[in-house]
């Protein structure tokens, strides 16, 4: 097969100093890798460029968040990144030096209102899906400005359905996220702040990033998807819960549909970046008279009771 005229001038153009350069590292065969436009000599390339989190989000993570100076649920968020290693079978790693490392960035940002996020992934190596053998774990952090979502609290979100695409251990906070992510995307070019995704058997599962709450018409009652492993045990669901139960309503812990959702007196959503954020449309449709609910609204008062 004849190569087209663009391949003939590419290998033309840019064959000749790519070998030269190779010969000029080191005369033999060698193995490399490319960056950008750039050879290189593939023992020469930094180690993060060969973690397995890139290859195959072969890690889990963690996002905390801090008001006034103090990170808030930091154990609950520590238990469930063990939880998350031991569900992908990373070992040896100390939770109290994982402790250590958040506190030192944290201290050291200085940022009151801040979103920590944290990985660990199994560590890096040429690309082979089962591993080589003992790895040692890359740890990563970032300290950032929590999100503004004042607008948001205040008017409350649209969301918009999505099929849930994910895999079936959606309980660990694992770096595979493009089924979450593609969701979310949909939702930003539909003019939605969140994709709430719904199952194949048409129950909705959670946010692309958060968990979702109903009140329905005429109760005192809040309604989730109970836990388990389709979901993301979500540690800002677990405080709103025991918030709403001292509130005085009842908790009940089923899947509902994106017709129950429509038809919800209130409907809002829990995530450690932004807490509570109401929900004032979901797909086409307003929840009840497009305004925040007065029970989202006293959830959202006792949240910021419970974190001033
Ligand atoms: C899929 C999913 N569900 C729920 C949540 C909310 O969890 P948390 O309240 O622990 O932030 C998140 C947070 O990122 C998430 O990614």
């Amino acid at each position: 097969m004849r190569a087209s005229g663009w391949v003939c001038r590419f290998l033309a153009k840019s064959a000749q100093p790519e070998m030269d350069l190779l010969t000029t590292i080191s005369g033999d065969m060698m193995q490399i890798a490319m960056i950008q436009d750039e050879i290189l000599a593939l023992k020469d390339i930094e180690s993060a460029y060969m973690d397995r989190g890139t290859f195959f989000g072969d890690g889990v993570y963690e996002v905390v968040r801090s008001y006034g100076g103090r990170i808030f649920a930091l154990d609950e968020h520590l238990e469930r990144f063990s939880r998350s290693l031991a569900g992908i079978d990373i070992g040896g790693i100390e939770i109290e030096d994982v402790r250590a490392r958040v506190l030192r960035a944290f201290e050291r940002a200085d940022i009151s209102d801040a979103k920590i996020y944290f990985h660990i992934t199994r560590g890096s190596e040429v690309r082979d899906h089962a591993g080589g053998g003992e790895l040692k774990p890359n740890f990563f952090l970032t300290v950032t400005d929590a999100p503004d979502c004042e607008a948001q609290k205040r008017d409350g979100i649209g969301v918009s359905t999505y099929p849930d695409l994910r895999w079936k251990r959606c309980d660990i906070k694992s770096l595979n996220l493009l089924a979450n992510v593609l969701a979310r995307r949909d939702a930003a070019q539909k003019g939605c702040a969140e994709a709430i995704l719904v199952s194949d058997a048409g129950k909705i599962s959670e946010g692309a990033a958060c968990a979702l709450l109903m009140v329905p018409e005429g109760c005192y009652v809040v309604v989730t998807r109970p836990l388990g492993p389709e979901i993301l045990g979500s540690i800002t669901r677990q405080v709103v819960l025991k918030l709403a139960a001292e509130a005085g309503l009842a908790v009940i812990e089923r899947a509902i549909t994106p017709e129950d959702a429509k038809g919800a007196a209130e409907l809002f959503i829990a995530v450690t970046t932004k807490d509570i954020v109401p929900v004032v449309r979901f797909d086409d449709e307003t929840i009840a008279d497009g305004k925040v609910g007065r029970h989202t609204r006293a959830l959202m008062e006792r949240f910021a009771r419970l974190v001033s």
